[in-house]
């Protein structure tokens, strides 16, 4: 089974929609299997955002990541990483569709309140960044058979 990792930005954190963001992914149907508040790390915010180091907004992007508390989390289920990504919406929350996350919340590109890995191999470099083993949990949901066929 694919996994993703979903990060509440400290914007989602600090307007309370932590709860919004997990709801609709559960809703959907995907499965939490890592889940934790922290505060983040200059090193930590850099290994994340590595792929931007060289644009204009990354030290200004590193600030704000590190500016207070995150929900680091991680997803399960069949194609959970490009799915996830429909969910948030288009980077920029002015042109993200209504009915995304971004398009619901946001009105500013640097307050885009949630990060989503955008391949399976950011997916994988993300996790392991994020999370240990021991962090994650695999668990059979119940539901799976009203889920998949
Ligand atoms: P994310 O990585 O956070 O999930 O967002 P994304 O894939 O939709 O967008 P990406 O191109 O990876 O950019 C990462 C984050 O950098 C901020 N950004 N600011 N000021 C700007 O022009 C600008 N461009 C990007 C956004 O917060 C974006 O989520
Ligand atoms: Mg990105």
């Amino acid at each position: 089974m694919e996994r993703t990792f979903l990060m509440v930005k400290p914007d989602g954190v600090q307007r309370n929609l932590v709860g919004e963001v997990i709801r609709r992914l559960e809703s959907k149907g995907f499965t939490l299997v890592g889940l934790k508040l922290m505060n983040v790390s200059r090193e930590l915010a850099e290994k994340h955002y590595d792929v931007h180091k060289e644009r204009p907004f990354f030290s200004g992007l590193v600030d704000f990541i590190t500016s207070g508390p995150v929900v680091a989390t991680v997803w399960e289920g069949d194609g959970v990483i490009a799915s996830a990504r429909k969910i948030i919406g288009a980077t920029n929350p002015l042109t993200a569709e209504p009915g995304t996350i971004r398009g619901d919340y946001g009105v500013s590109i640097g307050r885009n309140l949630i990060h989503g890995s955008d391949a399976p191999e950011t997916a994988q470099y993300e996790i392991n960044l994020w999370f240990t083993q021991e962090e994650l949990v695999s668990w059979q949901p119940t539901l799976t058979p009203w889920l998949y066929e």
